[in-house]
């Protein structure tokens, strides 16, 4: 007998994931017809053209196929084979072997040393966890912390899905907190209060709070003092908190600069209440998403929960060596006088000057069409504009037909939550200038038209 869909458990048909959805296989379905599809659905720099850092790709090649270490140093710098080598001794038995579940302690102890630079505070390698991506780290830490069905997380609105899907997989609930738009997508410690004394007030036991900071969708950036704020909102009602920064490299204006969660909590000296930091080499200048790397921090977490961690990690053996490897390359970047020091400041320049100049053109021109307005794109890799629907309009709908007639393909803001009676698409900035200019022509067309054609008779 078949497996039929009403056997499969509710939480997994019940779970739903926007920015790979309908709209995504149809777009899909279209390219293989042969029409060509713009993706701005999804953070995945190098599916639109970025090139890999050369640091990191030869770190990577040399790791994987230890031969080549003879080509040294006319095709790889000696500082890359030293890296290398590093990573292989530090592995033990190379990159096809299983590592220790937690991750290779040697690049544990790298990352600490990344975070040791950054913050200025002491790490623990023991409490860092290499992972596939950021993903399984924040799913390993929902995973723990989601107990029972009455078990509630606070997640902005909007959000990533990563967050609303894996809070329906593990059977708890989402507490949501708007952030809020007319102020820079910030969070206002109000918000919060009214959101909290909502779930409690529905019987929800809420347990911790999640951050995406910078922001995805909504390119916002926090600062120390807001960051300070969510800290004694979680202190005040005994909650973790889970602080998404795997965009920390990019934020694109001036006066902007990221700070860390360890950073303010260690200042404030919070420790009643544990701290989950994750960070991956999908994002920042790497834009590696396919190679799967991430790690989480904790602070505050008993050893027996660690140790309950630990075993869920272990479940699936090890985070993959190569995701591992790469988050070696990103923590420890070659440093001045290094022989790849020029190289990659060069290319890190070049990929960062891009997104900056792309972050500007895409806000400024999706502000210059009617019905459209979008925030200030600070951060991140996205911009969440707000559009002005005819009467009985849905997003869904309008990013649908923006696909079908432009090859554009984002995703709809109810995918993400937004506030009751308005409405989005999330794009990212990514597309090479040229590709993004024509994107933001092609969106003014289809706006104007789609209006046109949904208005009422008489308004015609
Ligand atoms: C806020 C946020 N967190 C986590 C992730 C997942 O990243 P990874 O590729 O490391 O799993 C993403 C990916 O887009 C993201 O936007």
């Amino acid at each position: 007998m078949t497996i039929r869909l009403a056997d499969i458990g509710k939480t997994v048909r019940d779970t739903e994931y926007a920015v790979r959805g309908p709209i995504v296989a149809r777009a899909t379905e279209l390219e293989k017809q042969g029409r060509e599809i713009i993706f701005c659905n999804i953070g995945n720099p190098q599916a639109l053209g970025q090139k890999p850092l050369t640091w990191n790709r030869q770190i990577l090649a040399l790791c994987e196929y230890p031969e080549l270490m003879h080509l040294a140093p006319e095709v790889f710098p000696t500082d890359v084979v030293e890296a290398a080598k590093a990573i292989l001794t530090g592995t033990r038995h190379g990159l096809g072997a299983y590592s220790e579940s937690q991750g290779v302690r040697f690049i544990r102890e790298a990352v600490a040393e990344f975070i040791l630079e950054r913050d200025h505070i002491a790490v623990d390698p023991d409490a860092i966890f290499l992972t596939d991506g950021a993903s399984k780290a924040v799913q390993t830490v929902l995973r723990l912390l989601i107990g029972s069905p009455h078990h509630g997380i606070m997640v902005p609105i909007p959000q990533y899905p990563l967050y609303s899907a894996s809070i329906t997989l593990y059977g708890g609930r989402m507490v949501p907190y708007h952030l809020d738009e007319a102020n820079g997508w910030k969070l206002s410690r109000t918000m919060l209060e009214e959101s909290i004394a909502k779930a409690k007030a529905e019987g929800t036991r809420v347990r911790a709070i999640c951050v995406i900071n910078p922001g995805n969708p909504t390119g916002a950036v926090l600062d120390e003092g807001n960051i300070q704020m969510i800290i004694e909102f979680a202190m005040a009602h005994g909650l973790s908190i889970l602080a998404d920064e795997v965009y920390q490299e990019n934020i694109y204006l001036a006066g902007d600069k990221f700070v860390s969660f360890a950073k303010v909590y260690h200042r404030l000296a919070a420790k009643d209440i544990p701290l989950f930091s994750f960070h991956s080499c999908s994002k920042g200048l790497l834009g590696e998403c396919g190679v799967r790397g991430g790690y989480f921090e904790f602070r505050n977490v008993p050893d027996a929960v660690a140790a309950q961690m630990l075993k869920l990690q272990s479940v699936c053996l090890c985070a993959n060596l190569a995701g591992q490897a790469a988050m070696y390359a990103m923590v420890r970047p070659p440093k001045p006088g290094m022989p790849s020091h020029a190289q990659y400041v060069a290319e890190k320049g070049a990929i960062l000057e891009a997104m900056k100049s792309r972050a500007i053109l895409l806000a400024d021109g999706l502000n210059k069409i009617e019905g459209i307005s979008c925030n200030v794109v600070a951060g991140a890799m996205y911009a969440f504009p707000r559009i002005t629907l005819p009467a009985g309009c849905t997003d869904a709908e309008y990013a649908m037909a923006l696909l079908e007639e432009t090859g554009i393909c984002v995703v709809p803001g109810s995918g993400f939550g937004q506030a009751e009676g308005t409405a989005h698409f999330r794009t990212t900035i990514l597309p090479p200038t040229q590709k993004l200019q024509q994107v933001v022509k092609a969106l003014g067309e289809f706006h104007r038209n789609f209006t046109e054609k949904h208005a009422p008779a008489l308004q015609r």
